[in-house]
């Protein structure tokens, strides 16, 4: 039976680099036997536009009826004005929410062909292999109660609300300990158990599933101390497992150590592996339409979509050689190009790294 798959091309760039990454499924398709359906869908800013909603129930069916998704990015300029409601975050929120992708796996890799392209000195970042494992449905970006209301002195005041159940915890340090046996086996997690209460349980529940991963060595961290050592000394990591917010910070961070944050895809998957992919750059208005992004998150993002949704292991390696081949053979985006080198199109590279499969 085919494989379902779901394009959410979204804002921005988004478009422009979901249509590397369905040329790429359609040549696997067409010369290596992967059996997929292809359906495409609105979210973020371009369903805001469409149809007044940044989640329009239809894609809600159309996700849970696929076997994975892969989303462009959402978000732009043009949406900032909108109510918090219709705002297309609140489309990449409300999916995740809604589709249980609690886990949210982001590789950080330093290719060797681009050790130049990092801001720090190649000697601390060469090699650079980290897997951040962020916890995506719970935390402060969904806890209650949150909001804006007045005070008695009339004054407004912000609040929302940092929540981890136990089994929120154990279910997200389950997958990292997981992660974390596919390879160095070292696990660090992440908290700030110094001065949150919900920090303190996280750091207890992530000890006691240690007791099921004798194998993998776990250590903790206080979330500013980590920061730090992500750029002092990132090599020093294999899986780090945190909240939600500290994740997506730590994760942003991870991506500039590799030079370019075009390079870099993500997995958010529910209980049964059914997961969401996407690159983790985002909308980029300022690029967008102009043909000069980089595809290779996406294309990235695609492999994970085979290794981790399809079970087609094969193939995942195939694209990820792909790549490594037109990074070898000197095709740079602009984002990748060292100074004075003339940058590729979007489209050349998607091109390069369909020609490289064979
Ligand atoms: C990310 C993004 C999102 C997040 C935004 C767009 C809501 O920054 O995926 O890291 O904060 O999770
Ligand atoms: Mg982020």
């Amino acid at each position: 039976m085919s494989a379902r798959v779901l394009l959410l091309p979204g804002d921005g760039i988004g478009p422009e680099v979901v249509a590397e990454a369905r040329k790429l499924l359609e040549a696997l398709r067409r010369d290596h036997g992967l059996e997929v359906v292809l359906e495409e869908g609105l979210i973020g800013g371009a369903a805001v536009d469409a149809e007044g909603v940044p989640l329009p129930g239809r894609t809600l069916e159309q996700a849970r009826a696929a076997d994975a998704v892969l989303l462009g990015a959402v978000g732009g300029p043009r949406y900032e004005e909108l109510p918090r409601e219709l705002r297309p975050e609140r489309g990449l929120l409300g999916i995740r929410a809604a589709l249980g992708l609690f886990a949210n796996l982001r590789p950080a890799i330093l290719y060797p062909q681009l050790a130049g392209a990092s801001t720090l000195r190649p000697e601390v970042v060469a090699g650079l292999d980290i897997l951040i494992v962020r916890e995506l449905t719970g935390g402060i970006y969904f806890g209650q109660p949150r909001g804006i209301h007045r005070l008695e002195n009339g004054e407004r005041e912000g609040y929302n609300t940092l929540r981890y159940r136990e089994s929120e915890i154990e279910r997200i340090a389950r997958v990292a300990f997981e992660a974390a046996r596919r390879r160095r086996h070292r696990l660090c997690s992440v908290d700030k158990a110094n001065v949150l209460e919900v920090s303190e349980l996280w750091r207890e529940v992530v000890s006691r599933v240690h007791a099921e991963y004798p194998d993998v060595v776990l250590s903790h961290m206080y979330v500013d101390n980590a920061a730090m050592q992500l750029v002092r000394a990132p090599k020093q990591f294999d899986v780090l497992v945190t909240t939600n917010l500290f994740g997506d910070i730590l994760s942003d961070e991870a991506a500039m150590l590799t030079g370019s944050i075009g390079m870099l895809p993500s997995a958010s998957l529910d209980e049964r592996g059914k997961g969401l992919y996407e690159p983790i750059h985002g909308s980029a208005p300022d690029l967008a339409g102009q043909g000069r992004a980089n595809p290779l998150a996406t294309i990235l993002s695609v492999a994970m979509l085979l290794r981790y949704s399809l079970d087609q292991e094969p193939l995942a390696a195939r694209v990820e050689a792909a790549v490594g081949r037109v990074l070898d053979q000197g095709l740079r985006t602009a984002d990748i190009a060292a100074a004075g080198q003339p940058p590729c199109t979007t489209r050349e590279m998607g091109d390069a790294v369909v020609a490289a499969l064979a």
